[in-house]
């Protein structure tokens, strides 16, 4: 699982260890110290397995969770919400605890979450994550790597304390047995982790040893970490949402919904060449694996529709959150690739979600425009588009559409049948090589502005391309 493995590493501390060696309680007090912001991929699993035992899984069934954890929403911050259900007391009980290891131990359960905690640090540019295997296999590059333990009957006591109902030393060993022995990701102490038995130790001990090596590191020659650019102001950016959705999204679709998307974008593609004799351009300039982004130019409703036509994947795009509204009308934009936005302006929620989905290998769609524009001139663009392949780390593909703003401008009703081609450019900044792309860099406010001032001239090339065929 190397693809999209570069996630922000160059700003991880990984903590890992054995259940009650006080890996909850030093990563909550090194992330305060760090002012960084901490991911219990524990949580991750419990609210699975709560999802799994919900709907009756067996905690055997592979294939069954496997496609329970491409689809079920979690939310672990505070509250640890699943499918919008508060599970925070739940998955902490001992039916949830009886079951993780089990259900934790399924090779596809673990791809599901492993994409969800790289998209996580993407989007941060790092953080403190604590678990199993961060340091062995989410990040291997981890900033720096701890592994914490204690002995059995200190951290039987300590579970017992926490009131977490499952402290007995019996109950731990079996965790622990269960968790190293497992053949997807056993729990190992990293190659040069910091190993710290905690046992008699206070937690501010612990910590200001974690410091030490920290800065003993990063002195002896590791570069500090340089801070991510701040996601760019887009139009109507109100900051951040305190109760911003972390994964709101199916990362992947499922069997029936791809067969869904099959035929609703054969569909399409039918209507497409009936109504506009639709032609396209340039269609070998996409990557052929890996996830990318498309930016198109914007001049009209059915935009969307036409650029989905240059592949066979399912190209995602981002839909106002009322469509949403209607259940039936959510669910047929959302197999169309759609995804909901709080406002029908991007905001910082929103980047997330682009950035996730691209982590999890699936083309985008982002309108660098904003809005629908009008005439043959691209105007400004906003840097999210920029923004957001960088930071999930894939190629821009600039895309010219002619013919869709007289077929349906801004206001009509009705669709007009002429004629539309468009036109695929050269990816920018770099060639996709399989899930996860290239690697996702931090880029500067310079840099973007850059990037952002050159889309627009590739832009403005391949949409000039597409009106002179449609001139001809
Ligand atoms: O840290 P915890 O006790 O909340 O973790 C619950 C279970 O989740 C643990 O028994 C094994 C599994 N787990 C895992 O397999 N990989 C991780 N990175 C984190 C937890």
């Amino acid at each position: 699982m190397s693809g999209a493995g570069g996630a922000g590493r160059g700003g991880v501390i990984a903590v890992d260890g054995l259940a009650g060696s006080g890996k909850s309680t030093v990563a909550g007090v090194l992330a305060d110290r760090l002012g960084l912001e901490r991911l219990d991929t524990g949580a991750m699993y419990r609210a699975i397995t709560f999802a799994a035992l919900r709907d009756g899984i067996d905690p055997d069934d592979g294939p069954a969770l496997t496609e329970l954890a491409r689809r079920v929403t979690i939310e672990v911050e505070a509250q640890v919400l699943v499918d919008g259900q508060d599970a925070t007391v739940a998955i902490r009980g001992p039916e949830v605890t009886g079951a993780v290891s089990a259900v934790s131990s399924h090779p596809g359960v673990r791809a599901g979450l492993v994409v969800r905690q790289r998209a996580w640090v993407a989007v941060r540019g790092g953080g403190v994550v604590e678990g199993r295997d961060i340091g062995t296999v989410v990040f291997p590059d981890a900033r720096l790597k701890v592994f914490l333990t204690a002995d059995c009957d200190e951290r039987a006591r300590r579970r017992a304390l926490e009131g977490a109902g499952t402290g007995s030393s019996e109950e731990l060993s079996r965790r622990d047995h269960l968790d190293s022995s497992r053949q997807a990701s056993p729990l190992a102490v990293a190659e040069g982790a910091l190993a710290i038995d905690t046992t008699g130790r206070s937690v501010e001990d612990v910590v200001a040893e974690i410091l030490e090596r920290l800065m003993a590191s990063e002195t002896a020659g590791r570069p500090a970490t340089a801070g991510p650019a701040e996601p760019p102001a887009t139009a109507g950016s109100p900051g951040p949402d305190p109760g911003a959705r972390t994964a709101i999204l199916e990362l992947a679709p499922g069997p029936v919904a791809r067969a869904w998307y099959a035929v609703a974008s054969g569909l399409v593609k039918v209507w497409a060449l009936a109504c506009f004799r639709l032609s396209v351009e340039g269609r070998e300039n996409l990557p052929v694996a890996g996830p990318y982004l498309l930016a198109p130019v914007h001049r009209s409703n059915i935009d969307f529709l036409m650029v989905s036509t240059v592949t066979r994947q399912r190209v995602r795009f981002m839909g106002k959150e009322e469509l949403w509204k209607v259940a039936a009308l959510g669910r047929l934009v959302g197999s169309l690739g759609a995804f909901p936005v709080r406002r029908d302006k991007v905001d910082r929620e929103s980047l997330r979600c682009c950035i996730e989905i691209l982590a999890n290998g699936e083309p985008l769609t982002i309108f660098p425009e904003g809005t629908r524009q009008s005439g043959p001139v691209v105007q400004e663009l906003f840097e999210g588009a920029a923004y957001v392949a960088a930071r999930a780390g894939v190629p821009v593909v600039p895309v010219g559409i002619a013919g869709s703003e007289a077929a349906m401008p801004k206001g009509a009703k009705l669709i007009r049948p002429v004629k539309i081609h468009l036109v695929v450019g050269r990816p920018l900044w770099g060639q996709a090589q399989g899930k996860g792309g290239p690697g996702p860099s931090r880029v500067s406010r310079s840099v973007l502005r850059q990037r952002t001032d050159q889309l627009r001239v590739e832009l403005q090339k391949v949409f000039d391309r597409a009106l002179e065929l449609n001139r001809r």
